[in-house]
């Protein structure tokens, strides 16, 4: 018996929930076929040209998968990998490739694990990646949607209701890792920008409850994590202003970056904002990937 699974790339963060916020694209996915074989263990075959690690320590997927083999012993997995969402793009990549395996391994077992253990299997994925294991890729991933991941430890995921929303992503073709990108944060928030931050947490939440985009537009809004990371991101501070011009709600870094996002209410504004988007890295003359889709 085998499976086949789609794997979504999802936005982390979501402007003002670093590490909280995340949610689901409807494209682009990875897909995976996975099937269990007569030895134990996790065995990788990557089917795309992106030359990924197939030691299983060394992989995302092996790594989530390891951690769901130590909760069911003696089982042995093949994972054949064909990566649609390219690493490094910070659109939840690695995110994808964990939580994938995982989803794909457990149909194969008749579904033992809950979608909460499945989450932390992958995170032991991310954890491979990028050193930290962060859920708010893997939360939607595996939900959909937007997800709020209320705490870790105990897990507690929160799936949010949101209203219709058009996303727009550029990624312009640079490389910051997420390891990088953490590290330069600062490691204190000064008391009131805590509460800016957090007035927009729950303004975005809320908007996206009461389908208020007036509301989430105002939420996107981000006091902590954007102002030091978007250094890292040349033509940042044109491609928010071009995008606001064009109509967006609003928007930020995907994730780590380097992607930008931009979340619109109807289709023919997203794809002005892609337009836009384009503009701006066709006159720094740097090359870059667009992708408008529905959350
Ligand atoms: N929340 C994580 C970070 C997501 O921003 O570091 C990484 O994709």
């Amino acid at each position: 018996m085998s499976v086949t699974v789609l794997a979504p790339a999802t936005v982390a963060n979501m402007v003002c929930g670093f590490d909280v916020l995340g949610f689901a694209l409807a494209e682009p996915a990875d897909t995976m076929h996975l099937r269990l074989t007569d030895t134990p263990g996790v065995t990788i075959i990557n089917e795309d040209d992106f030359d990924l690690p197939t030691e299983p320590t060394r992989n995302v997927a092996g790594g989530a998968l390891l951690a769901l083999l130590r909760e069911a012993p003696g089982v042995g997995i093949e994972v054949r990998i064909n990566k649609a969402i390219r690493p490094g793009s910070g659109i939840g990549s690695s995110a994808a490739s964990a939580a994938g395996a995982v989803v794909g391994a457990n149909a194969l077992l008749n579904n033992r694990f809950s979608k909460e253990d499945l989450v932390r299997f992958a995170m032991f994925g991310e954890e491979v990646a990028s050193g930290v294991q962060h859920a708010d890729n893997i939360a939607p991933c595996l939900y959909g949607g937007v997800t709020l991941i209320r705490s870790t430890a105990p897990l507690d995921i929160v799936p949010l209701p949101t209203p219709p929303l058009w996303v727009t992503v550029v990624h312009p073709q640079i490389e910051v890792k997420t390891a990088d990108a953490r590290a330069i944060l600062k490691r204190q928030v000064p008391l009131p920008t805590a509460i800016r931050q957090w007035g927009n947490v729950g303004g975005l939440v809320a908007g996206l409850c009461l389908q208020d985009y007036n509301l989430i537009g105002r939420a996107l809004e981000d006091f902590i994590v954007e102002p030091v990371r978007s250094i890292l991101i040349p033509g940042f501070a044109e491609v928010k202003a071009a995008s606001r011009e064009a109509g967006a709600l609003g928007g930020g870094i995907s994730g780590s970056g380097p992607s930008i996002f931009m979340l619109s209410q109807e289709e023919a504004t997203a794809r002005a904002v892609a337009a836009a988007m384009q503009a701006v890295y066709d006159r720094l003359s740097i090359a870059q990937f667009t992708y408008v889709t529905r959350m």
